[in-house]
């Protein structure tokens, strides 16, 4: 039973671009079978809460003594980790908020990279190792390389290292910017470009769907 666990994070309930996409990403997964499940997560309608405690990092036997966590705390993270790993592939709406990431989808993270239990630390523990991660980033402006703003996207790099490099997906990211080109006024001539790298994110992510799932 190939399972995708879907993330979204956007705030914006009705026009967001990256749900849109993840939409079409998830949509194709299921129509490649009956056996196609989705596990559906919504980060901003259902957000986490931030980490109760440092301490929440590690796994118990990596803590300093004395660390006390919250239970129900360590038991919430304990299913969220659980609901990654038992999935085959996850899609993951990252919209740009201040050059970053939402804080709902960052918070998502310090659950989930936990070393010695998501990532090798003291022992060879990878357990999403070689599976698919999809990032559909969306973005107002312009972070085309070579542009003025090239590298300040810090939304994507978070998230390449750590489901990346630390957790060892295999990751692939697909971007849709110029999504404010209708709104700001000095980007109206960006409307055409904006429109192809939409149909273009989509065209993606139903291939990519096609293909891992
Ligand atoms: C709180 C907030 C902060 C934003 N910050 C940026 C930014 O730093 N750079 C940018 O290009 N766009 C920024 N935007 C615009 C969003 O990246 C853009 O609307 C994108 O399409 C959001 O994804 P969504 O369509 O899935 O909601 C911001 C939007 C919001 C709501």
């Amino acid at each position: 039973m190939p399972t995708l666990l879907q993330l979204d994070s956007s705030a914006d309930a009705t026009g967001s671009v990256s749900r849109a996409v993840t939409t079409t990403f998830a949509d194709t997964w299921t129509g490649l079978g009956d056996d196609h499940v989705i596990i559906r997560r919504d980060l901003h309608a259902d957000p986490l809460p931030h980490l109760a405690d440092a301490s929440l990092h590690w796994p118990a036997r990596l803590r300093s003594p004395g660390a006390t966590p919250p239970a129900d705390a360590e038991a919430l993270q304990q299913q969220i980790i659980h609901e990654l790993i038992s999935v085959d592939a996850v899609v993951i709406g990252a919209p740009m908020y201040n050059y970053s990431l939402p804080s709902v989808l960052k918070v998502w993270l310090d659950y989930i990279h936990i070393p010695g239990v998501t990532t090798p630390f003291d022992n060879d523990a990878q357990p999403m190792a070689g599976k698919p991660a999809v990032i559909i980033s969306s973005r107002g402006g312009i972070y085309d390389p070579g542009s003025a703003n090239a590298d300040w996207d810090h939304t994507v790099p978070p998230l390449q290292i750590i489901l990346g490099n630390a957790l060892g997906m295999d990751v692939s990211v697909i971007k849709v910017s110029r999504t404010l080109s209708g709104v700001v006024p000095g980007m109206a001539g960006e409307a055409d470009r904006a429109a192809e790298e939409l149909r273009a994110g989509h065209q993606r992510a139903a291939e990519l769907a096609r293909k891992i799932g």
